[in-house]
């Protein structure tokens, strides 16, 4: 029958992946903010995900729309969308991954820290709903600013007596996905193999790439990783200034996200030695906060790993962005306390 062939095709189809049916676990992802702009096509993109069996939807309004055009995807996930403070528990429940694009994005002009007033509050009452109904949930804040909405986020953990920082991390990929990008195209190598850590902060001067370690290495002058590292640190500057007040990175981060996403959902799975740049609780400096390579595991953070050797250039940088990034840092704290 029709039925029976349907199901033998997407046996198969999950067969051809190299998973069996039984090895891949089932797995709940919530996108908070999910009609927005990184929201929506970040929903599509996690609807592709095979790793997602459970996709719930929220936002304040314009979910059931999203919801329903993303569900027709044939794809492994059933797709619910959720909209208002009182379905928000709904979204919430049994979630093992939950993704944060909430709250409003840059205009020209803007620094990330013009956003805090909006989103402090947004990620505020998120992040207390979180606590009350999937406290074990992976984190991954994408909404700025990331430098204070982490710190935020914790301390509301703590009151709630839920923190486990091991469970929240603050997504700077987006970073690392356009220094990959950047590193490439000045060192004339296929974009596909590179790797480039970037470590500190997601804001301006707290971006720090870390091209010494750029692989494949190639012969880029010292000038061109001053330029390199500028460009990176205002690549979503760049990106808001192209889009003249219609806001900031969308498509670039719901893929970053994605990204950063499957990988807290291998690292769940058991997949061995999966690792990423993300802002999480560190001692990798004397900061509480920042951004370096970690491994992630079965309950999130495995290990936070260490910089590695840093160039002259980049030793500076870490030391120019250590005050800002601890501002942003206490900032937070102060607003999740007051
Ligand atoms: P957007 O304005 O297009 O979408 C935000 C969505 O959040 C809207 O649909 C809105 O209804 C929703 N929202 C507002 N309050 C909410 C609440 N209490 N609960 C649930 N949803 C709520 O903005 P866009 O472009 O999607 O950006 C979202 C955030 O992501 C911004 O803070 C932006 O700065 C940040 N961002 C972070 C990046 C990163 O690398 N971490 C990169 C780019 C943007």
């Amino acid at each position: 029958s029709a039925r029976t062939l349907a199901t033998t095709a997407s046996r198969s189809s999950i067969l051809r992946r190299g998973y069996s049916s039984e090895s891949v676990p089932d797995r709940k992802v919530a996108i908070l903010g999910a009609a927005g702009g990184i929201g929506q096509p970040l929903s599509l993109l996690m609807k592709l995900n095979p790793l997602v069996s459970n996709l719930a939807l929220y936002d304040i309004a314009n979910t059931p729309g999203v919801a329903a055009d993303v569900s027709h995807i044939n794809t492994r996930s059933e797709v619910t969308g959720y909209f208002g403070d009182d379905q928000l528990g709904k979204a919430l429940e049994g979630a093992d991954v939950v993704i944060i694009p909430a709250g409003v994005p840059r205009k020209p002009g803007m620094t990330r820290d013009d956003l805090f007033n909006i989103n402090a509050g947004i990620v505020k009452g998120l992040c207390e709903a979180i606590a009350k109904y999937c406290p074990h949930a992976l984190i991954n804040m994408i909404s700025n600013p990331v430098n204070s909405t982490v710190p935020i986020a914790a301390e509301v953990f703590k009151k709630a007596g839920t923190y486990d920082e091991k469970r929240l991390f603050g997504v700077t990929t987006l970073d690392v996905v356009r220094a990959k990008t950047f590193y490439a195209g000045k060192a004339r190598v296929p974009v596909a193999g590179v790797n480039v850590p970037v470590v500190g902060g997601h804001a301006g001067v707290t971006i720090l790439p870390l091209f010494s370690q750029a692989t494949p290495k190639a012969n880029v002058s010292e000038e061109e990783i001053v330029a390199l590292t500028k460009r990176t640190q205002d690549g979503g500057t760049e990106v808001v200034e192209a889009k003249a007040g219609k806001g900031s990175a969308t498509l670039s981060m719901a893929y970053a996200g994605a990204l950063f996403a499957d990988a807290c959902l291998k690292g769940l799975n058991g997949v061995p030695d999966v690792v990423e740049c993300t802002f999480v609780q560190s001692n990798v400096t004397d900061l509480p906060f920042f951004a370096s390579k970690v491994r992630l595991g079965k309950n999130g953070v495995d290990e936070v790993l260490g910089l590695g050797p840093l160039s002259d250039f980049e030793k500076e940088g870490l030391e120019k962005l250590k005050p800002e990034l601890l501002s942003s840092i206490e900032k937070g704290i102060k607003f999740a306390n007051k």
